[in-house]
């Protein structure tokens, strides 16, 4: 059954008199339980997506150019602000990119966790609870360890921490934004199997979001790929991974190396990804992609579905 379903979201960020619309009728549904990824190149509107599903963007300079987010059943668009604040304690929880960035460096780890406990889960704020949440994300002698300030942890430790943050309030769905990305690459490994077992074993929606396709695999069940502000391929991750069909997609895959796969040599995707307010005409991705053709310049493509649960951004693929 369908935990959060967005339909048709923009989102417009305004700077000065002109107003860019960073997020463009984006669709996308995340199931009970279920593992998402989003994935694409930096800045092509991930996060800022991340943050819309709780409203956590200010408005202004934000605003909502349209759509819909239903978690569980509520339009989050529509909601109070006391209704939101329920929504992003009890239903969705994040995880970002440096943990650091998050923790106060003069409060012990374990009262870091006890205050979110406070928050949502008052009759649960005890230590034996701290205790369970630092061993539930793999933290040895989590008695002692509660104790710690952020600056005796090493980085992954600090995610892990995180991570228990975000779980004190049993969430429905765990947002993780880049949650590896400023970690070594085994410790990477570590964190997305931590994330991974826990999506299991509490049945909770993981939204795992990376620029990184090669994580998808031993992660997803289902992967969206994000190009300047709108998704150009869904499905479920082995057919889009084993059988891409939009072109951004295959150069992803190109320029990412997949795991137990020989590849001689990395390809870089030529140019970059357009800021908003100067995407061009047509598809988004024309200027960069090595099957355009002269329709590609003029006319703007939809996403249609193509198959089963898989839908597609590229009408030349599409006729192919
Ligand atoms: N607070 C902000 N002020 C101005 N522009 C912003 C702000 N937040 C995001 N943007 C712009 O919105 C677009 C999408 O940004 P977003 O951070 O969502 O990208 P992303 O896909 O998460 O990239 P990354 O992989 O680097 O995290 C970018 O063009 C970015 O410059
Ligand atoms: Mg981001």
């Amino acid at each position: 059954m369908a935990l959060l379903e967005v339909k048709n979201l923009s989102l417009d960020l305004k700077q000065g008199d002109v107003s860019y619309r960073l997020v463009d009728g984006l669709s996308l549904e995340i199931n009970e339980g279920e593992a998402f990824c989003l994935i694409g190149e930096s800045g092509c509107g991930k996060s800022v997506t991340a943050l819309s599903l709780t409203r956590l963007l200010p408005c202004p300079p934000f605003s909502y150019g349209g759509g819909e987010v239903t978690m569980d059943g509520q339009d989050v668009l529509q909601l109070s602000d006391e209704q939101l604040r329920k929504v992003r304690g009890a239903k969705v929880s994040y995880v970002f990119q440096d943990p650091v960035a998050y923790l106060n460096p003069i409060h012990r780890v374990g009262t870091q966790i006890l205050e979110m406990l406070q928050l949502h889960q008052p009759a649960k704020a005890t230590p034996d609870r701290i205790v369970e949440l630092l061993d539930r994300v793999g933290i040895p002698s989590p008695e002692t360890r509660m104790n710690d300030y952020p600056h005796q942890m090493s980085g992954g430790m600090l995610q892990r921490v995180m991570i228990a943050m975000a779980l004190a309030s049993e969430p429905q769905l765990l947002v993780a934004d880049e949650p590896t990305t400023a970690l070594d690459v085994t410790i990477q490994a570590q964190i997305l199997a931590l994330l991974s077992r826990l999506q299991q074993e509490l049945n909770m929606a993981v939204l795992l979001i990376s620029h990184n396709l090669g994580l998808v695999e031993s992660f997803a069940d289902r992967v969206a790929v994000m190009y300047a502000g709108q998704i150009v391929e869904s499905g479920k991750t082995c057919d889009v991974l084993e059988n891409p069909k939009h072109p951004y997609t295959e150069a992803l895959l190109r320029a990412i190396p997949r795991l137990g796969e020989k590849v001689d040599r990395l390809c870089s995707i030529p140019g970059q990804v357009p800021m908003a307010g100067h995407f061009p005409l047509g598809c988004r991705f024309h200027p960069r992609c090595s099957c355009v053709q002269a329709e590609c310049k003029s006319v703007e493509p939809s996403l249609e579905s193509i198959s089963g649960q898989r839908s597609l951004r590229c009408p030349v693929r599409q006729a192919s």
